[in-house]
């Protein structure tokens, strides 16, 4: 150690290489390992034995190959992009190249200003920088932090932040220039998603009016000339990978079902192939904890004859400590000399480049992920599980090459591969629905969309789309200026719909419950059902059941949380997820402080009134007017704005079907679900003249008119009565 870190790397008006000699009280040698130890200029201690492992393999990573050139070229640039294959250090490293390179003291020299690096997934951002605040033999959340939606892990302290792009976005409505960084990298930028797209776009303009601020853009794989392109001629750098061959297998046939092939492929690999850890690609959640249980079962169904195996799950919505499950190694052999123990990770997109993992050799690829789709003719956003790109293929297989050559199984034909792939995925912003980014661009000062400089710029239809609800919403007058209301929406990191029915829901004096409501929509289903218990599950959902709808329900889960004192013991007798409730509540609060900033008053109708639940409904219809269906006499639904056939989704706790019901989300499949569903008896908001031709318009035209009649009734009586002189 040490001659790493003694050569100074003078860049900058004032440059640390990171550490300083420790000295004596007395001026003599500093103690500990080998005399010359040094101490971490961030928190003023010692470096730990474990600094100066991790230290070697870091020294590793091809990018340290390029650590003086790429410092240079920083140095003389004010944008770089840097490409270069997954796993060679991008992420963990080049931030801190960055911090020791970059005088990061503000211009007044009163404060530190931050590195920041984003990252498109909340998994990566906390994982990574775990690892950082390790490397950099700091405490997380002191030196090193993390900020995604509804959690920051940051201090006063801290100078390097990761951070999810969508985060990144929300501190620039607040601190326009961004004022509190000195460089920002934009990593993963090939994943392009709608945040770092906005970015990209923001990040632009910030420079010209920011000279001192500097921005890296980093990608896996990239289309290099259009970035260039896009961002001025910025010089680009590559960082040579260091992979090995894989080799590519196809399927001779197309798969039926990719899953069960799936696991046939990786007990198969586990049987007859050389040790090395196994990675399967599937689309979520439950596919994936399905495929783990499964994949256990047939492991131990096979006795000693194979190694044991660690199958571990990895997907965003995974709780913290069991995401570092897929560093950790694969088992040992039961005895000495038995058949060698194997890691399999069973995990969504995320491993295809957003966080690497050492010892991989084989790599199952079914083809699939969950995507954004939008259709904007019908408003209707939603995740499905459609076919990779070609792109994504390769990285994918390319996972399997990291520390030695690999193999890679496609579930899917050769033929197959090559006609029916795409080249590359499509930006999200051009499958998004943009309601979210144009309140935000809005409340950002950009008023003039359609010549806003998106790298591919969405679609004149979508854009159309989002300022006609906005406007609906109140959030953006008739003339596309943000509305007082709008102002006030944008602040919450939520769907304008749902901001909408916070902002407005003192109004029906039921604030207190709409936060929860909220709360509980904005964190994964909180129902538990496990396999062996299915029918306890459902008896325990159905305790909380609110007949009226989910909504509803989910209050009731809340309020029962509470009352049993957020008692993690109280949520496992009652197949509620606690992580879930504990996450709701976390949000709430936080909803609270967005509410109490804006005066907005926190309060409830009487429980025992019979407008508590009438309230409730009218705050939720203030926001998802749009999202209402009606019950045909035919007996399915039709949505009320875009007349889709819909069908409630089997997981409702409804106990009749209502004529009218809101609903949270549309849920694309074989067939069209709307999910979280509630009944909200005649809604009297509509402005008929943009609805369609359908039988929900008939109804409501003939509910009008009846209305109208009792109003001309009560007007007579009223008159009558008037000649008393009491009126
Ligand atoms: O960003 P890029 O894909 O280029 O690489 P990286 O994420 O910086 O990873 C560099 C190395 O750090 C890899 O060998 C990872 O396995 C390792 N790493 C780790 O051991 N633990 C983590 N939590 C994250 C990364
Ligand atoms: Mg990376």
């Amino acid at each position: 150690m040490g001659t790493e870190r003694k050569r100074k790397v003078s860049l900058f008006d004032v440059v640390d290489d990171g550490a300083v000699k420790m000295a004596k009280p007395n001026g003599g040698a500093a103690n500990a390992v080998g005399g010359n130890s040094l101490i971490n200029r961030w928190n003023g201690r010692a470096y730990s034995q474990r600094y100066y492992e991790i230290l070697e393999k870091r020294k590793t990573l091809p990018v340290w190959h390029q650590k003086e050139e790429f410092l240079q070229a920083l140095k003389n640039n004010q944008t770089l992009i840097l490409v270069g294959e997954t796993g060679s250090g991008k992420t963990t490293q080049i931030p801190q190249f960055v911090l020791e390179a970059v005088d990061i003291e503000s211009p007044d020299k009163r404060r530190k200003m931050m590195v920041a690096c984003t990252q498109p997934r909340r998994v990566a951002a906390m994982s990574v920088s775990r690892r950082v605040a390790e490397e950099m033999d700091v405490n997380i959340g002191e030196e090193v932090g993390y900020s995604i939606r509804f959690e920051d892990c940051s201090s006063a302290r801290t100078v390097l932040k990761y951070l999810t792009d969508g985060m990144l976005l929300r501190e620039a409505m607040a601190d326009p220039l961004l004022e509190r960084y000195k460089v920002i990298v934009l990593d993963e930028a090939h994943e392009r998603t709608l945040a770092t797209d906005v970015l990209f776009g923001l990040l632009k303009e910030v420079l010209k009016n920011r000279p001192d601020l500097k921005l890296v853009v980093m990608s896996a794989t990239l289309e290099a000339e259009k970035f260039q392109g896009y961002f001025n001629g910025a010089p680009l750098m590559k960082v040579p990978g260091r992979l090995h061959p894989v080799e590519i297998f196809y399927t001779q046939e197309p798969e039926r079902d990719y899953l069960e092939a799936a696991i046939r492929t990786v007990v198969q690999i586990h049987m007859c192939e050389p040790p090395g850890d196994i990675l399967v690609f599937l689309t979520g959640e439950e596919e994936i904890e399905d495929a783990c249980r499964k994949i256990t079962k047939e492991v131990s169904n096979m006795g000693d004859q194979v190694g044991p195996v660690k199958v571990v799950p990895l997907y965003s919505t995974l709780p913290p400590a069991m995401q570092q499950k897929i560093f950790e190694p694969a088992p040992p052999p039961v005895n000495e000399g038995g058949p060698p123990g194997r890691k399999i990770v069973v995990s969504t997109n995320i491993a295809e480049t957003s966080l690497t993992i050492d010892g991989i050799v084989y790599v199952i690829d079914p083809g699939f992920a969950k995507q954004k789709v939008y259709n904007p003719r019908i408003r209707v956003e939603s995740l499905l599980v459609s076919p990779i790109s070609k792109a994504s293929a390769h990285q994918r297989s390319g996972r399997a090459g990291r520390t030695q050559p690999g193999k890679c199984f496609r579930l899917y034909t050769e033929k197959s591969f090559h006609n029916d792939l795409q080249p590359q995925t499509y930006p999200e912003i051009l499958r998004s629905n943009l309601a979210n980014t144009v309140l935000t661009l809005k409340k950002l000062g950009i008023d003039d969309l359609v010549h806003f400089d998106f790298m591919d710029p969405p679609a004149p239809e979508t854009l159309m789309r989002a300022l006609e609800v906005l406007n609906y919403l109140g959030a953006l007058d008739d003339d596309g200026n943000l509305t007082k209301l709008g102002e006030i929406m944008s602040e919450f990191p939520l769907d304008p719909q749902m901001s909408k029915m916070l902002v407005v829901s003192p109004e029906f004096n039921c604030s207190n419950e709409i936060l929860s409501v909220s709360a509980m929509l904005s964190v994964p289903n909180c129902f538990v059902r496990p396999r062996e218990a299915q029918k306890a599950a459902d008896e325990a959902k159905a305790r909380f059941g609110h007949i009226d709808g989910d909504h509803l329900t989910l209050l009731n889960v809340y309020h029962a949380y509470k009352q049993n004192n957020e008692d993690p013991s109280w949520c496992y007798d009652n197949f509620v997820n606690h992580r879930a409730l504990k996450a709701a509540d976390n949000v709430r609060q936080q909803l609270v402080r967005i509410m109490a900033r804006f005066n907005l008053k926190l309060c409830s109708t009487d429980f025992n009134s019979r407008d508590y639940y009438v309230n409730i409904r009218k705050a939720m219809l203030a926001g998802y007017f749009m999202q209402v269906a009606h019950l045909e006499r035919t007996g399915h639904y039709l949505t009320v704005k875009d007349n889709q056939v819909v069908h409630l989704h089997p997981s409702n706790c409804l106990d009749h079907k209502p004529e009218w019901v809101i609903y949270n989300e549309f849920v694309l499949t074989s067939r069209n679900f709307i999910r979280t569903v509630t009944d909200i008896r005649a809604p009297h908001y509509y402005d008929l003249s943009n609805f369609p031709q359908c039988e929900a318009k008939r109804v409501l035209e003939r509910l009008y008119k009846k209305r109208e009649k009792e109003r001309d009734e009560a007007r007579t009586r009223r008159r009558t009565n008037n000649t008393y002189g009491v009126y």
